[in-house]
């Protein structure tokens, strides 16, 4: 059963008023946008990406802001931009990286190399964190906040059976080490803030479109469908459980 069946966070988030940050305009990250542009008509939305799109504002009519994760310029750039304005009731961040330019996902040893790592955890792991850092100000102390990460759960160690990926894997492991640190951290600084980490099934995105061959069609998620239920698994979710890490169908994942 999910732990959180018989509580009532009173965390609608229909009911909630303020801002939303989105991190990562990939195939998750729009689809979150759209859905909570119906979840949620209280909550302002912002859209943090790498390239800015030629026009907006979109049809979910959500801000686009530059943000890449791996620079701490374009960090307290971000910070700056949303300074002053309601409060930030809901950061998801949905920026990952698996493969790309000189990046893939290794097979054995052999194939590890330094760079690939670095680009990896500096997106994966660093990125994250750092994002909590620049937005720590602009969380509400006084109303229940979410600050959400993408991992996966190739991430749980516990859960390592088949190898493999060791750059993606070690990068979510040590996000997840460094959201549930954040997490205990918070639950003094922001006592209403809930911090969770969020497998979302494997979905049909770029991130996942080398790898989907094997993938039964079940259970390959389209990204609607996934930002339905992370939005569903997140308004399960209150304080008191900060510092988890959740499928996409509510169930804890083992670290
Ligand atoms: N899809 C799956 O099956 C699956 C499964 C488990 C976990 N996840 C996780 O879910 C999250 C969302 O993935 P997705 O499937 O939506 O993949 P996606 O479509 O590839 O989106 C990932 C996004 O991350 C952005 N990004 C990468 N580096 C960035 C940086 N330095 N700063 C800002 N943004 C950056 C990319 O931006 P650009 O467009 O600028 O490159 C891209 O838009 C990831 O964390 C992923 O690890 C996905």
């Amino acid at each position: 059963m999910c732990p959180w069946q018989d509580v009532d966070h009173q965390s609608g988030l229909r009911h909630w008023q303020g801002r939303a940050l989105v991190v990562g305009a990939g195939g998750i990250g729009k689809a979150l946008l759209n859905e909570l542009a119906l979840r949620a008509p209280g909550l302002e939305c912002f859209a943090g990406q790498r390239h800015l799109p030629a026009s907006y504002p979109s049809a979910g009519g959500w801000q686009p802001l530059q943000l890449d994760l791996a620079s701490d310029a374009s960090l307290a750039a971000l910070s700056a931009a949303l300074a002053g304005g309601p409060p930030l009731r809901l950061v998801i961040n949905t920026a990952g990286l698996l493969h790309g330019e000189g990046i893939q996902p290794e097979k054995r040893l052999a194939h590890l190399n330094r760079a690939a790592l670095e680009r990896s955890f500096a997106v994966n792991a660093f990125g994250p964190v750092l994002l909590a850092q620049a937005l720590e100000q602009l969380l509400p102390r006084d109303q229940p906040c979410h600050f959400a990460s993408l991992s996966a759960r190739v991430g749980s160690i516990a859960d390592n059976h088949l190898g493999g990926w060791y750059s993606y894997r070690a990068a979510k492991a040590a996000q997840n080490q460094l959201l549930r640190t954040l997490a205990l951290e918070w639950r003094r600084r922001l006592p209403l803030c809930c911090v969770s980490l969020l497998h979302p099934g494997t979905t049909a995105t770029p991130l996942s479109a080398p790898f989907q061959a094997g993938v039964p069609a079940e259970k390959l998620f389209s990204p609607e469908r996934s930002a339905r239920q992370l939005l569903t698994v997140l308004e399960g979710l209150g304080p008191e459980l900060s510092g988890g890490f959740w499928a996409w169908d509510g169930t804890a994942i083992p670290w």
